[in-house]
This record gives C-alpha cells, sequence and structure tokens, in this order.
C-alpha cells in the first residue's frame, strides 16, 4: 500500500462501527440524485459495495500516459483509474495516489506494485506532499471529484437519505467537525447560505429555519433520518420525482468536506507541477465543480481580458499555461444504463504548456 508514504491507517480507524441500517421510508419510485442511484449490482447497505469507476476508458486516455512517467491520482477511491493507469505505465513509470478516505486507502493494499505509492490527505496538499517524497514535476493528473460508492452505501458514512444512521458525512472520518457537529452550532443565516449556496435549494432559509427550530424547542439533529424527515415536512413543491432533501444533503456534504475550496486550491498547485505537455483530467459530478474547472482553464487559457480588436501583435499577447484538450466528455448512453450514477459526469482535460 503505502511504500512508506502514507500515514498507515490503524485497525481502530479502519473498523466500521457497528450502526443499524434501518431504510428511513420507502423511496422506491422517486427518482434519486446521481449518487443516490444505486449501482446495479449493489443496492443493499449490508452488502459490500463496490464502486464502478467512470469514465475509466476516456479519463486514462486523456492522460495519453508516458511509460516512463510520473501521475497522480488524486482521488484514488477503489483504484479503478489507478490500476488502468499502472497498467500502461513501464517498469520505470510512477503513479502516486491520494485519498482523504481510511477505507480508500485501506483499499489500496490490495495493489503490490513498486510503481505505486498511496499517500492519506487530501488532495489540496498534493504539492506539499508530494514535495516531502522528492516529487517536483509529474506528467499528468487525474481527479475524479466527490464520493464513492461505498461511501454512499454505506450507511453508517451518513452520506445517504436512504438509511437512518448518523449524521458523519466527512470522507475522512479521522478529522474535521461531522455534519451532526455542525448543525449543533450554526446559525440560522449560515445554514440557509449553505444550503442555498452547495445545494442550489430555493428553499434553504424555511430548511434552515426548520433544522435550527428543530435543535433548539426539540432536540438536537444528530441523524439522516431526522434530517430527511424535516426536510420533507418543510418542503412542500419539489422536483418531480427527487426525493426532497437532495439538495440539502449534497450541500451539507460539500459544506463538511470543503470540496469547493479543496478544488480551488488543487488546480494551481496542478499548474505548478504539471511539465509541458502534461495532462490534468478532471471528472465532475456537478455544475458547482465543473463551473470552477472550466474557468480556472479559461484564465490559465487566456491569461487576460483584452478585448479580440485589441492593436497588439499576436506574440506579444500573453501566452497560455494551459490549453484545453477538446471538448468536454460525457458518459456514452451505454455507461449510464451500466452505471446510473455516471449520468451527472463531465470530464475536462487540459494540456500545460511550456510558459511558466
Ligand atoms: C468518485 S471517487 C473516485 C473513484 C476512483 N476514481 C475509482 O475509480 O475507484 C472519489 C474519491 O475521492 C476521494 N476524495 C474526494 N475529495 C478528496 C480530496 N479533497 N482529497 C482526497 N481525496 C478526496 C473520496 O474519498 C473518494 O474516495
Amino acid at each position: 500500500m503505502t511504500k512508506g508514504v502514507s500515514s498507515a491507517p490503524t485497525k481502530a480507524l479502519l473498523s466500521s462501527k457497528k450502526v443499524s441500517a434501518k431504510k428511513v421510508v420507502d423511496k422506491s419510485k422517486l427518482e434519486k440524485h446521481p449518487l443516490e442511484v444505486s449501482a446495479s449490482h449493489s443496492n443493499q447497505a449490508s452488502s459490500v459495495p463496490e464502486h464502478i469507476t467512470v469514465l475509466l476508458d476516456e479519463a486514462v486516455h486523456a492522460l495519453s500516459v508516458k511509460a516512463h512517467g510520473v501521475y497522480v491520482d488524486g482521488t484514488f477511491g477503489r483504484g479503478g483509474h489507478s490500476k488502468k493507469i499502472l497498467s500502461q505505465l513501464g517498469a520505470n513509470g510512477r503513479l502516486i495516489a491520494f485519498d482523504r478516505d481510511l477505507a480508500a486507502v485501506a483499499s489500496s493494499q490490495s495493489i503490490n506494485d513498486p510503481r505505486f505509492s498511496m499517500i492519506h490527505g487530501h488532495f489540496a496538499s498534493m504539492q506539499a506532499r508530494l514535495a516531502d517524497i522528492g516529487v517536483s514535476a509529474v506528467d499528468g493528473i487525474l481527479l475524479d471529484l466527490g464520493i464513492s460508492s461505498p461511501q454512499i452505501d454505506e450507511a453508517e458514512r451518513g452520506f445517504s437519505f436512504r438509511y437512518d444512521a448518523p449524521l458523519d458525512m466527512r470522507m475522512d472520518q479521522s478529522s474535521g467537525q461531522t455534519a451532526a457537529e455542525f448543525l449543533s452550532r450554526t446559525t440560522e443565516q449560515q445554514l440557509a447560505e449553505v444550503i442555498k449556496n452547495y445545494g442550489e435549494e430555493r428553499f434553504a432559509k424555511s430548511i434552515a429555519r426548520a433544522i435550527i427550530k428543530e435543535r433548539d424547542d426539540v432536540r438536537p439533529i444528530t441523524t439522516t433520518g431526522q434530517l430527511t424527515q424535516i426536510v420533507a415536512n418543510t418542503v412542500t413543491r419539489f422536483e418531480p420525482g427527487q426525493n426532497p432533501a437532495t439538495r440539502t444533503f449534497q450541500a451539507l456534504r460539500i459544506f463538511v468536506n470543503q470540496e469547493l475550496e479543496e478544488l480551488s486550491l488543487t488546480l494551481p498547485q496542478c499548474m505548478a507541477l504539471l511539465k509541458p505537455q502534461g495532462r490534468l483530467a478532471v471528472i465532475s459530478f456537478h455544475s458547482l465543480e465543473d463551473r470552477i474547472v472550466k474557468q480556472f482553464v479559461r484564465d490559465q487559457e487566456n491569461r487576460d481580458d483584452l478585448p479580440s480588436n485589441f492593436p497588439v501583435r499576436a506574440a506579444d499577447l500573453p501566452q497560455p499555461r494551459l490549453i484545453s484538450v477538446g471538448k468536454a466528455v460525457k458518459p456514452s448512453a451505454k455507461e449510464v444504463k451500466a452505471n446510473p450514477r455516471s449520468r451527472s459526469a463531465v470530464l475536462r482535460v487540459a494540456e500545460r504548456t511550456s510558459v511558466l
């Protein structure tokens, strides 16, 4: 697994807690958020959930793997992309993977390959963690954002409104505040902003009011079931077929894991790490993430907001540091059919130029 790099996860931290996973309500008739759609082969909380890698061939192809190159998989998950990258590397190639989830890190122990290293940590620490192991330049970086199927399907992780379980929602259960802890401390105004900004929920204010009222007048909000119920009692109109709690759960998850901040902090590090012709491939699962990636690539491409009719020679204009490779790639109808969770995925690819 860690080849002396990762902080080895302790047994205690990796052992899954025994939590009852009762179904909250029968929502079988409701269409689910992409990440709430059970993988076709695994829809039982009690079975060992698998992760079906999204855009596997497309993302690895986009990296244009060089046999002796150095690659980073910032989101190991269950290693689908990592294993494919390794299969394309030669004897002197190298792959360094990150994941902030201890279960993902534990699963990487199955890869017994001297070219592979696993780091337990968040990808926003990428540049510093790579520097620790003497890596300052790489040929490709992959980020497959969001959460994995095991995270959503294991009730005790608290990501899903399908099960009644403690409201955790941390990808890294060894640090940071849980969603329940956040709800115990937040103000109504801050909560409304989180639900609005990260969930794009138009009923954010009334949901926040109801949550704070329940917390202050009745009891603390500590389970996914309680939260689901409060939202269901508050939201009177919602998207047909969609669970009313979908957007609130998404918002809390993004907030608790600082997902957008992580991404914004990491993209400039990718610029610093990528060698000329090095590739960046990012798979996003919602518009908030995709917007950040798209804007970042645009900024690096143009480097300036000069009007197109500005009287200056093209050669004198600031040169791009990054160039988009092709258009955004979405999963094929066949992939979406086989893995409904892939349906909102968007892959963007860019190549580093030699401009500093
Ligand atoms: C969609 S899954 C990746 C699946 C993987 N590509 C595969 O094929 O198995 C996303 C993974 O990234 C991890 N993750 C998300 N944000 C992270 C971050 N900021 N730093 C490190 N890991 C992160 C999650 O814990 C999860 O395991």
